[in-house]
């Protein structure tokens, strides 16, 4: 070993009192694992016994276990004068490649005197009662070590206002500094019969209303159940990490039978949030608040989503809550077992003080379901008039009633919010919310109104803004990692050929629900139509005996020079319209899909040719390639931040 190292080739990890839990849990997995016949509660034991040893000889002749070896290089454990043998010796290399043993002599006693904080926190495994996972809090401890230093345990004190059973302070290998409280006492039991973290202070406190005043203050001396050894350390501005991973699920979700309603009735809500907005329904961002107005001069590392760094609704919040980033990571939900949804959950960490200055860009590692490393990513604090949803100039509404649609033909019956046209309009698309968790599903165009509204009409003027938007929103795959990025509006010049290419994209997206219809059945009455504006083709191109109601986008389209992949994709377009004229579809189809009228919309034609089985290979290949080249142009554009 002393070899490769002084060749450079191999350089193992210390073990120290910083990463001590970590260590132990990989020799768990590693080493512990695989002794036969032993007691889990033994493991703490052994793993001193292994890492106390130099080579064959054991540094401490006193211990209760003794690592032994079998020949040159079988190693087995001698434990109350029984000797337990390893099943499999693989795990065994593969740890101490990786570290370095034993720790360092300045190291040695104080790790030993740890040794009941790891027998405990086997118990606790037991119960599986976390909430964050304890491979996402290893790697919290890790971004802590690298933005503050090896030395952060000893030298920050750490509380963590809503530790539920303490899960995030597992990996603290120094609990005498660490304070934990939490607002359901069973919690704190737990804690205590668990002996998690025995030396750390640990106590019942509501942090969202314990001690707020009326006139917005905190006051210790309303509860006192603050200890004083915390009060001190927050009044004498001594080094604090505030460690927490909030309620950031739906509030409901987290505090039982409270509605999102209910939560925003806190007293930190009420006493202590004027100004915040939307964001001070969140607990959260209400935790947030009051640990600023406390602890002014502090370092937080909190879990939580993303929306406080990026979303419109937290805009408020951004231009209040001051904080300098220092680093962090985001990992995909997955990663935490009980959570439902595809989306990043961040942990980042922030420096407070008075010359803090407001969130901006935020730099991520990003880890997936299984904490590994998959690279990097930016977070944008952008204003929210710069967002794609207001892009659009919005026509009004008049007040001639049109039919509310829920599908292309399908009547929107109840609870509608919309069933009002505008002037000159052809369409209409719905267009809800700014961001990816959104757009993949509440997008989309229709031939009248959508029922609930969240979008606005489609006019000549503004069809081609639409068709980008609608593009912008659709043409990049949503996945858990872009979940919650927003759509923005374009930064440069939009080239003639793009506006274009993003017409016949969104002519022919699967989202185009365009259609015409005859007596529609709503409102007492039966004889509601729909007229489809959006046809690219002439009857006679594509075998129609009858004509359309509206030739809009055939005259629209008339003096547009459109691209080779444009075009490709309204060759094949065409040709599956001419599929569908050269053949009439039984009653049941017809009736399905209101077939009634000659001047159908993508979406019938689409349907009906499918259920004739007819292919769309060819249609596909060329619409991909126009979807490859938009891929990459939306962010060339800006509409998306790489
Ligand atoms: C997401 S869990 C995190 C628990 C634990 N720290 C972890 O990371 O696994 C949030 C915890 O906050 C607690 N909590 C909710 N509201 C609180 C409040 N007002 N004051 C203190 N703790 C609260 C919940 O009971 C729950 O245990």
């Amino acid at each position: 070993m002393k070899e490769s190292l002084s060749s450079g080739k191999l350089i193992r990890n210390e073990i120290t009192p910083d990463n001590l839990t970590q260590v132990y849990y990989k020799w768990v997995d590693d080493i512990g694992k695989h002794i036969e016949d032993v007691d889990k509660e033994e493991y703490p034991l052994l793993f001193f016994a292994d890492i106390m040893s130099e080579g064959k000889i054991p540094k401490y002749k006193d211990l209760p276990a003794k690592l032994c070896y079998e020949g040159d290089d079988t190693p087995f454990f001698v434990l109350h004068k029984q000797r337990l043998d390893l099943n499999d010796t693989k795990g065994y290399d593969k740890f101490w490649s990786i570290y370095n043993k034993p720790p360092k002599e300045e190291h040695r006693n104080y790790l030993l005197s740890r040794r009941d904080s790891l027998i405990y926190t086997e118990e606790r495994m037991k119960k599986g009662a976390y909430y964050t996972p304890l491979k996402v809090v290893d790697k919290a401890y890790d971004k802590l070590t690298e933005v503050l230093g090896a030395g952060w345990q000893k030298e920050y004190f750490v509380w963590d206002m809503c530790c539920g059973v303490g899960n995030l302070e597992m990996k603290h290998s120094n609990h005498r500094n660490i304070f934990m409280s939490t607002l359901d006492k069973a919690d704190i039991d737990i804690i205590k019969s668990n002996h998690t973290c025995p030396e750390a202070t640990v106590f019942q406190y509501d942090y969202l209303n314990d001690d707020v005043t009326d006139d917005g203050k905190i006051d210790y001396s309303k509860t006192k159940k603050i200890p004083m050894q915390l009060k001190d350390a927050i009044k004498s501005n001594k080094k604090i990490l505030v460690l927490i991973n909030p309620p950031y699920a739906e509030a409901g979700s987290t505090l039982g039978k409270n509605s999102k309603q209910n939560v925003s009735k806190t007293k930190v809500s009420k006493y202590l949030m004027d100004g915040y907005g939307k964001s001070s329904n969140e607990l959260f961002t209400q935790f947030l608040v009051r640990i600023q107005k406390e602890i002014p001069n502090c370092t937080i590392g909190v879990f939580s989503k993303l929306k406080y760094v990026n979303a419109p609704n937290f805009e408020l919040f951004r231009n209040k809550w001051k904080a300098d980033y220092l680093g962090g990571f985001v990992v995909r939900s997955k990663a935490f077992d009980d959570l439902k949804g595809e989306f990043p959950i961040g942990f980042l960490i922030w420096k407070s003080n008075i010359k803090s200055t407001l969130i901006s860009d935020v730099r991520v590692d990003v880890l997936d379901k299984d904490c590994k490393y998959k690279g990097e990513k930016y977070f944008y604090n952008k204003p929210s008039e710069s967002f794609l949803n207001v892009w659009v100039e919005r026509p009004k509404a008049n007040k001639t009633v049109v039919v509310p649609l829920k599908n292309a033909v399908s009547i929107y019956d109840k609870n509608v919010c919309l069933n009002n046209w505008s002037d000159n309009a052809i369409g209409y698309m719905w267009c809800q919310s700014n961001d990816f968790q959104k757009s993949s599903n509440m997008t989309a165009l229709f031939s009248s109104v959508w029922g609930d509204g969240h979008g606005f009409y489609i006019t000549e003027k503004n069809l081609l803004q639409s068709a980008m938007v609608f593009t912008a929103r659709r043409v990049i795959k949503p996945t858990w990692l872009n979940d919650r990025d927003q759509f923005l509006q374009p930064n440069k010049k939009l080239s003639k050929e793009f506006q274009n290419d993003c017409l016949v994209w969104m002519l022919f997206n699967g989202s185009n629900l365009t259609a015409s219809a005859d007596n529609l059945k709503w409102n007492g009455k039966d004889d509601w139509k729909i007229v489809n504006h959006f046809i690219p083709f002439k009857p006679s191109e594509v075998g129609s005996n009858t004509g359309w109601e509206s030739y809009f986008m055939v005259d629209f389209m008339e003096n547009l020079k459109f691209s080779k992949e444009a075009t490709q994709v309204l060759a094949e377009g065409k040709n599956l319209w001419k599929e569908y004229f050269s053949e009439t579809d039984v009653k049941k189809v017809r009736d399905d899909l209101k077939l009634n009228r000659p001047d159908v919309g993508w979406y019938q034609i689409r349907k009906a040719l499918e259920n004739r089985g007819i292919s769309f290979d060819n249609f596909q290949t060329a619409y991909q390639k126009l979807t490859n080249k938009l891929q990459e142009q939306v962010y060339e554009y800006g509409f998306l931040m790489p």
